[in-house]
């Protein structure tokens, strides 16, 4: 019943593209904007790109790496006081003894680009897991977004394999989970990887080839770690292993019988079991934060929009991404001024200059998005009634009546067009990116400062933020009613948020990483 239910609800998703209690997109959301990208966007994100087809590494994969970072990521929440979880402490923890292995810290190398103002590191750990599972085959599990990153280490509360059953227990009382779900969890992480003997010499005791003996014979996210455990055949050093000490998997998984281990002898209950379990866990936050609904793939987002002083006008560009339904749409993006009356009472309007069409990333594919269709605009703008508010109008060209696309009913804003972004004015270079930021009309003369968020290194994998100031360049003279402030940017530059304060009124400005066509 269960599985004929989901059936339709994933075909019913596939047509309408709207998935019941999935987070809604309002633009400007630099939050779900930057994760919805990461997920859905082929090769946006290192953390849905390198953990595609269970890739292997230090003899094991990727994926195991990525999905034992999380758990013990996760590992120091404590449920009573609300505190640690997903939060990326392990940033400041994967030298401790209980986070030993090079797959901590190569993770989080892995991540190090990942995060910027908005999303933090913890989203980006989380989202790796969900990679992690499905790249290996696994089931899929919803995301939500809006981790906090820790600013220092928390408790040393990952438990480890020499640790008795009512230690074991306790931990994962702590961390949320009854002991039933202990047994699950463990044997779903189990599924990928297994114990080097480099690390755990102690444990692993007999020489193995390559150094790692798997905790299954197969190397997908599979039951095989279950099936073999109930058939006796299992190598799981944790279970099977010469040190009696450190058969925590015994002990756990034959904690209550083998009941639940034989319920996961189904290979569908256990995805069904792993997906839950998993998701809570990557879910398990301090009480601090609230996360959102689950991001699916955004139909109609707004994205890459910029707005900035050229040849007497304001060029405004912006890009509709829309799912690819397989329909041929021509998309037309209108305006409405900002002061006075230039365009006519519908607005003024242009159609797309180009129409490209994106592939979806392997996760948007397993939910049924297997394209989008990029429509770009490039519109002149009036200077001096500039424009406030846009949208776009969508005909399927079969006969039905055009739709309007307007942002789920709250119009697509902007909000000022004092402080600007100028792309074209803007150059990189070898150092980072010469940054022009076009100010009008100032009164007296003002401080232009951007927040930058500056990725982590290959050892001190933390992001960080530093503030730029911006100067008045006499290479960019005023043009068009604008002034002109500079300032280099870090290569390493991850987003920047532009401050300024004009004749009284505090202006800022997201600008993400750009890959705006036009620019
Ligand atoms: C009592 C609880 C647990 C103990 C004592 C334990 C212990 C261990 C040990 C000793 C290793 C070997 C690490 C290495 O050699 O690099 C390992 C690997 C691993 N663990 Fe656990 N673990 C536990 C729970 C979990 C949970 C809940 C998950 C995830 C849901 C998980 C996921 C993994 C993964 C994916 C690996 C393989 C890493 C790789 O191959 O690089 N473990 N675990
Ligand atoms: C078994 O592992 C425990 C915990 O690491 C260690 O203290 C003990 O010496 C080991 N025993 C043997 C025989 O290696
Ligand atoms: C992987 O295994 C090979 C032997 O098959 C070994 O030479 C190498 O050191 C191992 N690499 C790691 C990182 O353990
Ligand atoms: C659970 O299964 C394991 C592996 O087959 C076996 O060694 C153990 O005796 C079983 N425990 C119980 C209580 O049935
Ligand atoms: C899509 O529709 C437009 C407008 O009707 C038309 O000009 C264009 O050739 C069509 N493109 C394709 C690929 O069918
Ligand atoms: C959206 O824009 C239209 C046209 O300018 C306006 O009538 C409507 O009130 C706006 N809606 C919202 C929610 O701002
Ligand atoms: C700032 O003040 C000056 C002088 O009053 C005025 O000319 C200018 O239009 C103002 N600029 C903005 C962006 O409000
Ligand atoms: C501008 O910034 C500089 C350096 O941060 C500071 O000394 C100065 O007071 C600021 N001026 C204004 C008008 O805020």
């Amino acid at each position: 019943m269960r599985y004929h239910l989901l059936g339709v609800f994933l075909r019913l998703a596939s047509i309408v593209h709207l998935v019941l209690g999935a987070a809604v997109f309002h633009w400007p959301d630099p939050l779900l904007d930057t994760l919805d990208d990461q997920l859905y966007r082929p090769g946006f994100s290192p953390a849905s790109t390198f953990a595609l087809n269970c890739g292997p590494r230090d003899n094991s994969t990727i994926a195991a790496q990525w999905l034992r970072l999380a758990y013990h990521d996760m590992a120091t929440h404590d449920s009573t006081t609300g505190t640690g979880g997903m939060d990326a402490s392990i940033v400041f923890e994967f030298d401790r003894p209980q986070n030993i292995g090079v797959g901590m810290l190569e993770s989080l190398v892995d991540f190090l680009v990942a995060p910027n103002e908005y999303v933090g590191m913890a989203d980006v750990i989380a989202m790796g897991a969900i990679n992690a599972v499905v790249g290996c085959g696994g089931p899929v599990i919803p995301f939500r977004g809006g981790r906090i990153d820790a600013t220092e280490a928390g408790p040393a509360t990952v438990p480890e394999p020499q640790q008795d059953l009512a230690s074991h227990i306790a931990s994962f009382k702590a961390q949320g989970f009854t002991e039933t779900e202990m047994i699950s969890l463990v044997a779903c992480g189990h599924s990928l990887g297994g114990v080097r003997q480099a690390d755990f010499p102690l444990i692993m005791t007999e020489d193995v080839p390559a150094g790692i003996q798997t905790f299954a014979s197969t190397l997908g996210f599979d039951n095989t770690v279950v099936t073999e455990y109930l058939k006796g055949t299992t190598e799981n050093v944790l279970v099977v292993g010469s040190n009696i000490t450190t058969r925590s998997d015994f002990r756990i998984f034959s904690s209550d019988g083998n009941v639940t281990m034989q319920s996961l002898a189904s290979p569908d209950n256990f995805n069904q079991v792993c997906a839950d379990l998993i998701g809570r866990m990557i879910d398990t936050v301090p009480s601090t934060v609230t996360l959102t609904d689950p991001i699916e793939p955004i139909d109609f987002k707004v994205w890459n929009t910029l707005l900035f002083p050229q040849g007497g006008s304001l060029a405004f560009l912006a890009t509709l991404r829309i799912i690819d339904t397989g329909v041929n749409r021509t998309v037309t993006m209108f305006w409405k001024e900002r002061t006075g009356t230039f365009c006519p009472p519908a607005g003024c309007s242009v159609p797309s200059f180009q129409v490209t069409t994106d592939s979806a990333s392997f996760l948007a594919t397993l939910k049924g998005v297997t394209a989008f269709k990029l429509h770009s605009f490039n519109a002149a703008i009036d200077l001096t009634t500039s424009i406030s508010q846009f949208w776009f109008e969508v005909n399927d060209n079969d006969g039905s009546a055009p739709f309007i696309v307007d942002n789920n009913g709250v119009n697509y804003t902007i909000d000022q067009d004092v402080v600007l972004f100028d792309p074209r004015r803007s150059s990189f270079t070898i150092g980072g990116l010469f940054m022009v930021v076009g100010v009008k009309d100032p009164s007296t003369s003002i401080n232009v400062t951007a927040l930058t968020t500056i990725d982590g290194t290959t050892t001190v994998p933390v992001t960080s933020s530093v503030i730029a100031n911006f100067e008045l360049d006499s290479s960019n003279p005023p043009a068009d009613g604008y002034m002109f402030y500079t300032s280099p940017i870090s290569g390493k530059s991850l987003s920047n948020t532009i401050h300024a304060t004009v004749n009284g009124t505090a202006y800022s400005l997201w600008v993400p990483f750009l890959d705006a066509p036009g620019v």
